[in-house]
């Protein structure tokens, strides 16, 4: 006979049902849990490998648009561009000191996402071929986050709420720029809207499918609704994000790269299938850049070896001055 895992019960051996009785009661008050308070051992993992791979996201995700800070059109978008990859990093800081919070060290995590061991999101394997790449990621990529993330903001553990909610707001600038840019070329040029139309054929199913395999087949979807960590499940953030943008593409005069695409009686706008080998594929790095992403955090990771090397020496000698 097998026996269920924590990651299915939750409950770890040594915990009691009493601790488990008064966490989860706490959970439904409408508590937050903080760094120092009792958890459950299976919350506490839930949450390092979600905020660390969250963290990770957001620090490979600066490399797909940070390749054409030096080639955007004009002043403007470069600026823009600039500052929203900036914030990606902040937004990386963020979480992985909120995982810190929980345990975790920067080392392992970072060691864990060079080993190939941790996950990041999908979406960031793609590769961008056209600067309307850059926009179509601000629109779809970042509005889908942002229906994710703005339901974490509610989430039951405190550190990674509150990140979330200033992580969010910037987001949402990244969303609108993404937007204003994809709209301006839909009604530009006929080369123009070519390229928007060709970067929304590439970036429509990756973004559906970043938010995460079907609730039938999210197998720590259970554990982290339970504890109020997800709020909502990833059907239902995908379809509060199709219903919000695919009326604002097909305005732009865009069209959908999904044959079956329909609204029901409800007025909820129904998807095709997703091909989720693909997903699956491109998180496994059989497929997308997984390899150039990889090397090139390494590769950052080896040049910023005397910078952490530097910032230890110095805290070091402010320790023995403060000492003496
Ligand atoms: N990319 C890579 N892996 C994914 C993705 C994705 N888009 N979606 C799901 N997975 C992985 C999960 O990590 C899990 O693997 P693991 O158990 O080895 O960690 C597996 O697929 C099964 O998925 P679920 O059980 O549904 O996983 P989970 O319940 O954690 O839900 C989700 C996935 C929705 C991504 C959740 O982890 C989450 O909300 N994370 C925080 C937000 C985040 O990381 N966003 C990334 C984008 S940030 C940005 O765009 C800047």
């Amino acid at each position: 006979m097998t026996h269920p895992t924590p990651a299915q019960t939750g409950i770890t051996p040594g915990e009691t049902a009493e601790q488990h009785a008064h966490f989860e009661a706490r959970i439904a008050r409408g508590e937050k849990i903080e760094a120092g308070d009792w958890m459950p051992a299976e919350y506490r993992r839930q949450l390092i490998r979600m905020i660390s791979q969250h963290a990770h996201s957001e620090v490979v995700g600066m490399l797909p648009e940070g390749e054409w800070i030096t080639r955007a059109p004009s002043l403007k978008r470069k600026t823009i561009l600039m500052a929203k990859v900036q914030d990606e990093a902040g937004h990386g800081q963020y979480l992985y000191h909120a995982a810190e919070t929980l345990g975790a060290t920067r080392e392992d995590m970072l060691q864990a996402l060079l080993s190939g061991k941790a996950k990041y999101s999908s979406i960031f394997n793609y590769p961008t071929h056209t600067w309307a790449d850059v926009g179509m990621i601000g629109w779809l990529v970042d509005g889908a986050a942002i229906k994710n993330q703005t339901m974490l903001a509610g989430c039951s553990y405190g550190p990674y709420s509150r990140a979330m909610v200033r992580i969010c707001s910037e987001e949402t600038f990244h969303h609108k720029q993404g937007k204003e840019m994809i709209v301006a070329y839909a009604q530009g040029t006929p080369e123009q809207r070519a390229m928007a139309q060709d970067a929304l054929n590439r970036w429509w199913w990756p973004a559906m499918m970043m938010l995460g395999p079907h609730d039938a087949d999210s197998p720590n979807s259970g554990v982290l609704s339970k504890w109020g960590i997800k709020l909502k499940s990833n059907d239902e953030v995908r379809q509060e994000f199709i219903n919000e943008h695919v009326p604002e593409l097909l305005e732009a005069g865009l069209t959908i790269p999904d044959p079956d695409l329909h609204q029901d009686a409800q007025g909820n706008w129904r998807h095709g299938p997703i091909h989720w080998d693909e997903f699956w594929a491109v998180i496994r790095g059989e497929q997308g850049l997984n390899k150039e992403r990889l090397g090139a955090r390494q590769a950052a990771h080896d040049d910023g070896a005397w910078v952490r090397d530097a910032l230890q020496a110095y805290a070091d000698r402010q320790r023995a001055v403060a000492a003496d």
